[in-house]
């Protein structure tokens, strides 16, 4: 299922839910490059991996590593924004501002700045399609005060590159995922920052979503199927949005007779 011609770029590309989305990418036919701040050897996979560290947060480090990937492999026509950092969990009079700084700097601010660099060039050739990956976190409140606010900006831009670019013939969505089994999380339960039952227990589904499940949903937005969606921001979250409200109501209830099925 090949979306355009040219090649798929994906950001953060090495690990969870960037991995996982060249992989299928890949699976499914397209040419892929990943691209990622510490590229390292991706086994099992098709998607092609850029050597070179590519930092999202420095103009010329996008500028200068897009150009050459574009002379290596040909035009981009599909791009996945999926390098990302976590938010550190502190009151908001604990957060450091250097903490602060990196977290719009690499989720906000690099998203922009990748998806400017590619969409602009994507206008020219009049075809072009890209995801970025926002979080739920965007969409609600937590005590990660810079990671919510760099997310809920990601959803932002996504609405208004999509309205800029529409014309153009480039489409801009977002994916938001809810609480997603990657190392990243991994770690963040192992630390016991995070607890696994909490994380679950307020979705609809009672789960952690699966990267490959995040990668499904982008797939279809970057690809051919959803050729009239732009501008939306699509949550893969097991129903944490759904569910988050029923705390307040005494917690989610097992469906009667769900357990003898
Ligand atoms: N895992 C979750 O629960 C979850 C939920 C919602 C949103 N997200 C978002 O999904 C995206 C991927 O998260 P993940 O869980 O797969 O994390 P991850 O840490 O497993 O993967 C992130 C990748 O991005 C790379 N990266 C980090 N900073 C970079 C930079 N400056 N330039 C280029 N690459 C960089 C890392 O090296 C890593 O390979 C992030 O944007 C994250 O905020 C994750």
């Amino acid at each position: 299922m090949t979306a355009h011609d040219g090649i798929v770029l994906v950001t953060g590309g090495c690990r969870g839910i960037g991995a996982a989305t060249a992989t299928l990418l890949a699976e499914q036919g397209q040419r892929v490059v990943v691209v990622d701040i510490a590229p390292d050897a991706m086994p099992g996979t098709q998607a092609i991996l850029w050597p070179d560290p590519f930092d999202v947060a420095s103009d010329n480090a996008v500028i200068s590593g897009i150009a050459a990937i574009e002379a290596a492999h040909g035009p981009i026509s599909g791009l996945v924004n999926a390098a990302g950092v976590f938010g550190k969990m502190h009151a908001a009079e604990r957060v450091r501002m250097d903490n602060w700084d990196r977290e719009i700097n690499i989720d906000l601010r690099g998203t922009f700045l990748v998806a400017r660099s590619i969409g602009v060039q994507m206008t020219k050739r009049r075809q072009g399609s890209i995801v970025n990956v926002a979080s739920v976190a965007g969409m609600t409140s937590g005590p990660i005060h810079a990671y919510t606010a760099a997310k809920a900006g990601v959803i932002q831009i996504t609405q208004t590159l999509a309205a800029e670019w529409g014309r153009a013939g480039v489409r801009v969505n977002a994916v938001s995922p809810g609480f997603t089994r990657t190392v990243a999380l991994e770690a963040g339960i192992a630390s016991g920052a995070l607890d696994k039952d909490r994380l679950s227990r307020n979705t609809a589904m009672n789960r952690l979503v699966e990267p490959s499940e995040v990668a499904q949903a982008i797939a279809w937005l970057l690809g051919p199927l959803s050729s009239g969606v732009t501008g939306i921001n699509l949550p893969v979250d097991a129903g944490f949005i759904a569910g988050s409200t029923w705390d307040a109501y005494g917690g989610m209830r097992e469906v009667p007779g769900a357990q003898e099925s």
